[in-house]
């Protein structure tokens, strides 16, 4: 028989749900709790804080800016370098005083870090005032986890194991009214080996068409511009559905759905990212204009180390055909600089790929080992100082290239999405390769389509004029 994998959230859930509303109320003395949720990492866990900002809306919590004034204050915690680790360590620390002033105050913590064993002990044994610890495996049984945490009074911590599931039904209050996240796998197979991301979200698993689907309508209905279908390799997705579809397709059904929009995905993977995949985007315009590529590195020799399963060969065999089939893409990628045992040899072959490409810009960072996976037992030659230099060197480069690439841009027109005020009378737009132009306006245009000249570019910035033309 085959496995389920995709269920509704247990009603169970809803049903504590419910009771949190009268038992939250008479633990603060208010019909709307004060809750303060912050994320760290990357867009999966905005996408799961959604979610817990849904669960807590339906139990009358009102989302707060201010820690001080909160009544839950709940971290999304993200593990995959050190710096994210640590900030979360600090963060975490001084909670301790407002803790003290509001013995009330109930401290949570999930997400990545979470899912990691010597992590939860050291925030059992050095914490002693977080009250709730639950992982990425059991967001789903938030409701249930709260309401044990604040009946008993005693620390909850609750760390999944994966069950290999992906619950459905779960409320999500969106942090934005015309730009949105919506989840279309969870979990990663790949096991790249510096990567912490596969030991804590488990296995690759995929959403019926189907619901994406019926959620990107609502999205669209209600007035959403920009869907954005996120996966860490959402070209895998598909695999292990009943259904027969795969990414291109999926990504072609949700650009077909009626309206005035854009659908933009992340991240893809090189080995999986197919042709298929560069004609749907380049025969559909509400597709964007970007690609989000992770190289990682330029030497075929450390992308072996580093299980990439391809070569630098097969990588530019993609960049050079999407940069074919659609000639106004903005390419991006991110980069390892200083995995164990990088010679010169290895990062002068990185800058050379990134000479190449020239992306339009690129997401880059220091190797950090990271427990449990292959590479930290790697050997490593290589000091941070070493590592540091490379870095400078390469972000050099890379602040040549975007320069050329926008100013490049001058003289065109673009459609843009107003996306929000950068100063008094100036606004940030963003065009469909997701590059940002400031342009003059007044905050009413925010959360919509305009056409913008690009005047001018200075430290990397764009400025343009919108040209009057009204949607
Ligand atoms: N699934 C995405 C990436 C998710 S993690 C993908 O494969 O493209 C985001 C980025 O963090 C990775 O692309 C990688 O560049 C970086 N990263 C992951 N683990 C790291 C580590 N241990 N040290 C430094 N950077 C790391
Ligand atoms: Fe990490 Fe690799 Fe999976 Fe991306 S594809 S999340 S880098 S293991
Ligand atoms: Fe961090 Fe987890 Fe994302 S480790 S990068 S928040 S999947």
């Amino acid at each position: 028989m085959e496995k389920k994998v995709n269920e509704w959230i247990p009603e169970e859930q809803t049903e504590y749900i419910s009771l949190l509303g009268d038992i939250l109320s008479e633990r603060y003395h208010t019909d709307h709790p004060k809750a303060f949720v912050h994320t760290y990492g990357c867009q999966q866990n905005v996408a799961d804080s959604e979610k817990i900002k849904g669960m807590l809306i339906e139990m009358g919590c009102e989302l707060t800016e201010d820690k001080e004034e909160a009544d839950i204050i709940l971290f999304n915690t993200c593990a995959v370098r050190e710096h994210a680790e640590d900030r979360v360590f600090g963060n975490v620390g001084a909670l301790k005083t407002l803790k003290r002033q509001k013995p009330s105050l109930l401290i949570a913590l999930c997400g990545c870090m979470m899912e990691q064993e010597h992590i939860a002990e050291k925030i059992y044994k050095s914490y002693p005032y977080v009250g709730l610890v639950f992982g990425t495996h059991v967001i789903h049984r938030f409701p249930e986890l709260l309401f044990h945490a604040v009946t008993t009074g005693k620390r909850t911590v609750e760390r999944g194991t994966d069950d290999g599931k992906l619950y459905e039904g779960i409320p999500i209050h969106r942090d934005g009214s015309f730009k949105g996240w919506l989840p279309v796998m969870y979990g990663c197979d790949n096991f790249c080996t510096y990567c912490i991301v596969p030991y804590v979200r488990g296995r690759e698993r995929s959403r019926e068409s189907a619901v994406i689907l019926t959620e990107a309508k609502g999205m669209v209905q209600s007035g959403y511009k920009e869907i954005t279908l996120l996966g860490q390799n959402v070209n895998s997705y598909g695999k292990g559905l009943s259904e027969n579809i795969r990414f291109p397709q999926l990504l072609k059904s949700v650009a077909d759905i009626e309206g005035d929009f854009w659908v933009s995905f992340m991240t893809s993977h090189p080995k999986d990212a197919s042709k298929e995949l560069i004609d749907v985007i380049a025969e559909n315009p509400k597709i964007s204009r970007h690609l989000h590529l992770p190289f990682q590195c330029g030497s075929d020799r450390l992308l072996k180390k580093m299980n990439r399963h391809y070569t630098v060969e097969k990588y530019m065999d993609i960049v050079n055909y999407a940069k074919e089939r659609i000639p106004d893409l903005a390419l991006t990628s991110d980069v390892i600089v200083g995995f164990p045992g990088e010679t010169e040899e290895d990062f002068q072959q990185t800058l050379d790929l990134i000479r190449t490409v020239e992306f339009t810009s690129l997401f880059t960072f220091i190797y950090s080992p990271r427990v449990g996976t292959p590479a930290a037992s790697f050997e490593d030659p290589y000091t941070h100082e070493d590592k540091a230099r490379r870095m400078g060197e390469l972000l050099k480069l890379q602040e040549q290239i975007s320069a050329k690439r926008t100013a490049a841009m001058v003289g065109k027109v673009c459609r843009v999405l107003v996306e929000e005020q950068a100063r008094e009378g100036v606004l940030n737009a963003r065009t469909q390769g997701g590059v940002v132009v400031e342009v003059a306006g007044t905050p009413d245009l925010i959360g919509t389509f305009r056409y913008a000249k690009i005047t001018e570019a200075r430290n990397f910035i764009l400025r343009g004029e919108l040209d009057g033309v009204t949607e």
